[in-house]
């Protein structure tokens, strides 16, 4: 009875782990799925904006202006909207607005 509990533990731990690992590769994957489905039109690829984008005032994400910007200002805008920019407040998740955050920034790198 005792061993078996301990296996039973054991186990559900693993998957635990394994549920864990699966879920934070899918968060990187959705970030660029995302990017890609509702940003690239307006910021490029790359962050430093599509022709389009970059009529409308769309700054470089990998110019200083925008690097010295902190998360929650980046996320402001993300949620808020600005200018041209849409809001995505109701439309994307907090969640998926942090891992956009993180991945505008990996672009800048
Ligand atoms: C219709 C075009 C358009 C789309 C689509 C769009 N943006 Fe923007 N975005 C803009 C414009 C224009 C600005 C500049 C706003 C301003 O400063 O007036 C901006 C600004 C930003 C900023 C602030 C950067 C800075 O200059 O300080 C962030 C962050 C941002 N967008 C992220 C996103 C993300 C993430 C998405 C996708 C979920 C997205 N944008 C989709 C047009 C767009």
């Amino acid at each position: 009875m005792k061993y078996l509990s301990f296996r039973t533990a054991l186990v559900a731990l693993l998957a635990c782990g394994l549920i864990a690992a699966c879920a934070s590769l899918a968060f990187a994957d959705d970030a660029a799925a995302t990017y890609k489905s509702k940003c690239v039109m307006c910021h490029g690829p790359d962050g430093k904006g599509s022709a389009v984008g970059t009529k409308m005032g769309a700054r470089d994400f990998t110019s200083a202006e925008v690097k010295a910007e902190t998360d929650v200002q980046l996320t402001e805008v993300i949620t808020k909207g600005k200018g041209k920019m849409p809001a995505y407040n109701g439309k994307l998740k907090d969640t998926e607005i942090k891992d956009l955050v993180t991945y505008i920034r990996g672009l800048a790198k």
